[in-house]
């Protein structure tokens, strides 16, 4: 695991912009050649005890990361935690996994062939995060999977990674208001992901949330080579609570929205 911080989100970075070309675009966008603040990274994984939330939480927690959030998705079948670190300028981790149990026996059998693929010991090594699928599915297995699970189609594709970086609207210079951040991103030609509207939240629920729709970029499968949606760019606002303090957790109804920023557009 590593043991600084800075270098392990550079490097989950780096990984995430390799298949999200429209990430850096909209880094220089929005961030104007200033460092951006990043408010949440998210990852993705499934139930499945080798691979399950706890072994990714724990490159976290090692890093000074505390658990301070818990969700259900019951609709797409899923559950997800929340960390923060003391210095609240490093970004939170969001963590969901998918609860395989709840699939058809067709699905479950996909997913148990994959994840019996991992090397014994790599959700220990330095760039478990980044290390990305740690097996190989044909395009009729990611078929079957996606008729069910967009999320389990998606990790059978691209596995281990930031699914998502988040700009914190707080801390940029020239925009106030995550309407203003949609607004300079339309006329830039990005397109948002407007299931549930394209906000998702509000000063109600102390979060606002809007995001991209996935860059679609070609994957080799065991069989064939297939363009499907990779990752996205998300953007969060948050709102001061009744305490005086920012509002730091998630709101799940606009989460549930936000993981569809991964379905095939229309
Ligand atoms: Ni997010």
């Amino acid at each position: 695991m590593h043991n600084n911080l800075d270098t392990l989100f550079n490097h989950l970075w780096d990984n995430y912009i390799q298949v999200t070309p429209s990430a850096n675009k909209v880094h220089k966008l929005l961030g104007e050649g200033n460092t951006l603040i990043n408010d949440h990274v998210a990852f993705r994984t499934f139930n499945i005890e080798k691979v399950n939330l706890e072994k990714l939480a724990a490159h976290f927690l090692a890093l000074g990361y505390e658990e301070k959030g818990q969700y259900d998705f019951e609709q797409k079948k899923l559950k997800a935690k929340h960390y923060e670190h003391p210095d609240t300028t490093k970004p939170k981790v969001f963590i969901s996994e998918l609860l395989v149990e709840a699939f058809s026996e067709s699905v479950q059998e996909i997913i148990h062939n994959m994840v019996a693929q991992v090397p014994e010991g790599a959700t220990e090594q330095d760039n478990f995060l980044y290390s990305g699928a740690l097996w190989s599915v044909t395009t009729e297995e990611y078929e079957t999977l996606l008729a069910e699970s967009e999320y389990a189609a998606w990790m059978s594709a691209w596995g281990y990674r930031a699914n998502h970086f988040t700009v914190s609207v707080n801390y940029l210079d020239h925009y106030a208001e995550l309407s203003q951040v949609n607004a300079a991103l339309k006329v830039a030609g990005f397109t948002l992901n407007t299931s549930g509207g394209e906000i998702k939240g509000g000063q109600d629920v102390f979060l606002a949330q809007s995001s991209t729709m996935a860059d679609k970029v070609e994957v080799q499968f065991k069989d064939a080579k297939k363009e499907i949606p990779s990752c996205f760019y998300e953007f969060a606002q948050r709102y001061t609570l009744p305490n005086g303090e920012l509002y730091t957790g998630f709101v799940a109804a606009s989460a549930d929205k936000i993981f569809e920023s991964t379905n095939v557009a229309a």
